[in-house]
């Protein structure tokens, strides 16, 4: 793997940011529910290293795993130990265009940290492919990250907040990080969107799907530097109804 900037950050190797290997709670949630569904067969978007997806397939999940950078997954499958990779299934390419799978093909869809990446337009597109993809009854945990997302965002907060004001659908988009890029922590793309409860809360309700949980995470894991006010990342957790 790439140079690690923090103990718990690893930088990805095409500039969409850092996997993190400490666990949240909405990750965790979707992890409890790998355990107590045993061979529930999950898509994951944006694995990077995977993270999750090795723990998920520790707690007997079938794993489908994408990242818009395969040499990401090619890593994911060398740090699969033997007795799992059967169970793991690996889908390189960018959402939402590249992939597509027939309706009702996953219980779960777990996506962490990937979303902020992609426009408002792609959001939707993704939001409605994942719930296509959904099985009826089944649960997604998406984690976003949010505009309070650390000293180098700060300046970025008040343009977010006089935009909610305003009723801007997507508050949250820099088109260009140019000025806002860490010191330390700037391995990232041209363009971020980043979500707050509402827009998490509005795009699950437009595709369909009944949420159940859906609140700004406290990144007492992140380093200090990325870390504002306890409202870093949103999570959520969504059920598809039955028709
Ligand atoms: C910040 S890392 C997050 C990794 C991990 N899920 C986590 O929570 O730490 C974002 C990952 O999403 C992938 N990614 C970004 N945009 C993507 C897209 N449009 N489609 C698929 N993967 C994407 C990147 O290649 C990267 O591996």
């Amino acid at each position: 793997m790439q140079h690690v900037e923090c103990e718990k950050w690893v930088s990805t190797l095409n500039d969409r940011g850092y996997m993190t290997l400490s666990i949240d709670p909405f990750t965790q949630k979707f992890l409890d529910y790998c355990e107590s569904h045993s061979g529930v067969h999950v898509f994951e978007g944006g694995a990077a290293y995977g993270i999750a997806t090795h723990l998920a397939l520790k707690r007997g999940a079938i794993v489908t795993a994408n990242d818009g950078d395969p040499r990401h997954l090619d890593l994911l499958y060398e740090h699969t130990p033997q007795e799992f990779r059967s169970a793991l299934k690996l889908s390189p390419g960018m959402l939402p265009h590249d992939l597509d799978f027939p309706k009702d093909s996953f219980d779960v869809i777990y996506s962490s940290r990937m979303m902020h990446f992609l426009t408002g337009e792609e959001v939707e597109i993704c939001m409605s492919k994942f719930f296509n993809w959904l099985k009826e009854g089944g649960k997604i945990f998406l984690v976003v990250e949010s505009p309070y997302l650390g000293a180098c965002y700060s300046a970025f907060i008040l343009t977010y907040e006089e935009r909610k004001k305003q009723g801007h659908p997507w508050p949250g988009l820099i088109e260009d990080t140019t000025s806002y890029k860490s010191m330390r922590y700037n391995n990232i793309p041209r363009l971020l969107n980043f979500f707050d409860t509402d827009i998490m809360r509005r795009i699950s309700k437009n595709c369909g799907l009944i949420v159940e949980e859906c609140a700004y995470i406290n990144r007492t894991d992140f380093p200090l530097e990325v870390r504002h006010d306890g409202r870093e990342s949103v999570g959520l957790v969504a059920t598809k109804p039955y028709a």
